[in-house]
């Protein structure tokens, strides 16, 4: 059976993961996984979350199962949390094994629906966009989205090219902190993308993997509340890997906004008939926590304040970067990693310079060049990141 298996490349960020726990050098900086740390280099789990789990702990009673769709608790309050107070009669949310899980199911479910769609990814996109959507049948194609230059946004180009999208493209937006370049599109901006959306009949597919990691909870959603308010239909996948720090425990959510109830629960049918040929029911444990601390006032409050200190830490080690390489280069070419959002910034490097970082200084970052800027602990290392940042790229 094996024998002829063409030899699979590994997914550039699953292979650094590997690379960087075999690598025996006990000053080494992770900067590559998108995995939140603090200060002590740890990712914690957050104290809301430790208390979910223990309060489950003592009043659940049985593991049987929970249902197609998950924890409706959680479905209920994580359509709030992406959708704020729209209605959400043509809204329908199914529980998902992480982030990931979410778009391949609702990718699954569009192919059935509109297998001649074609799929357009922001150019650069997350690596994993394409065997999600190839292997769902699409064919997919870029959109400009990062001045590689600049990087900023090349918004011009990004509405021309939306501008000729229609009602056969399936457009995948990140709902905010774009991975992997940081660079984000403002509200007009999206109020704009909202209109042509509206006018050319396109299809937005949102990935929201880092709400609360940007601005706020609310303002990392105005995209796809934006969007929501101006077309007929749209899907979201959103994840709780990162903002509640459940990362091994797989919490995602499948949503569809549908153009009316009816045509939201048809569309539900399908995907949940995707969950039953895949993985049939999601993962319960974390979603529970999840749905637990969204429903209880003090848990809630609890959590939110973790998750602000989350986003000042990282806030605060974008405004340290930049000025740091502002006074050792004399100019400002890396003033926008203080204006990127979220954990990551795509600096922007050839094989040899991300090679260098790695193997001269014990620097990890992933291939391209993007950095987590929170895998840096201290100012110790954020000045070992820039001197060895300056000297393979200056
Ligand atoms: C990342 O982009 O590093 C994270 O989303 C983790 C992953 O699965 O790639």
């Amino acid at each position: 059976m094996f024998q002829n298996v063409e030899p699979t490349p590994l997914d550039p960020i699953i292979r650094l993961i590997g690379i960087f726990k075999a690598d025996s050098r006990d000053n080494k900086i992770d900067m590559g996984v998108g995995v939140f740390r603090d200060s002590n280099g740890n990712t914690p789990i957050m104290s809301a979350v430790k208390e979910a789990e223990q309060r489950l702990h003592d009043q659940q009673t049985t593991k049987t199962y929970v249902g197609l769709s998950g924890d409706e608790s959680f479905n209920k309050h994580i359509t709030r949390m992406v959708f704020g107070d729209a209605d959400t009669s043509r809204i329908r949310a199914v529980q998902a094994p992480g982030g990931c899980g979410a778009l391949r199911v609702l990718s699954e479910m569009l192919s059935r629906v509109s297998s001649d769609s074609k799929v357009w990814l922001t150019d650069p996109t997350w690596g994993n966009h394409y065997p999600i959507f190839q292997g769902s049948g699409f064919e997919t194609a870029t959109y400009p989205y990062l001045n590689r230059t600049t990087k900023t946004v090349a918004v011009d180009e990004l509405l021309d090219a939306l501008s000729r999208r229609g009602p056969k493209d399936i457009v995948v937006f990140h709902g905010c902190c774009h991975n992997p370049s940081g660079a984000e599109l403002q509200p007009e901006h999206w109020d704009e993308i909202a209109r042509l959306a509206a006018k050319t009949g396109f299809f937005p597919f949102f990935d929201l993997a880092y709400q609360g990691f940007g601005d706020s909870l609310e303002q990392d959603a105005y995209s796809i509340r934006t969007v929501a308010r101006e077309v007929e239909s749209l899907v979201v996948a959103s994840s709780c890997s990162k903002n509640f720090g459940l990362y091994r425990d797989r919490v995602g959510c499948a949503m569809i906004a549908g153009e009316t109830s009816e045509s939201a629960d048809l569309a539900c049918a399908q995907l949940l008939s995707t969950a039953r040929s895949s993985y049939s029911m999601p993962p319960d444990h974390g979603a529970a926590i999840v749905g637990m601390i969204l429903e209880d006032q003090e848990l809630h409050q609890v959590w939110e304040r973790e998750l602000d200190g989350m986003r000042r830490r990282i806030l605060e080690l974008r405004v340290q970067m930049s000025d740091k390489l502002r006074t050792r280069t004399g100019h400002d070419r890396w003033d926008f990693i203080a204006d990127h959002r979220g954990m990551f910034s795509l600096l922007v490097l050839d094989d040899e310079q991300v090679n260098r970082l790695r193997d001269e200084y014990a620097i990890y970052v992933v291939a391209g060049g993007r950095i987590n800027i929170a895998g840096l602990r201290d100012e110790e290392e954020m000045d070992r990141f820039v001197d060895a940042f300056v000297t393979v790229t200056e």
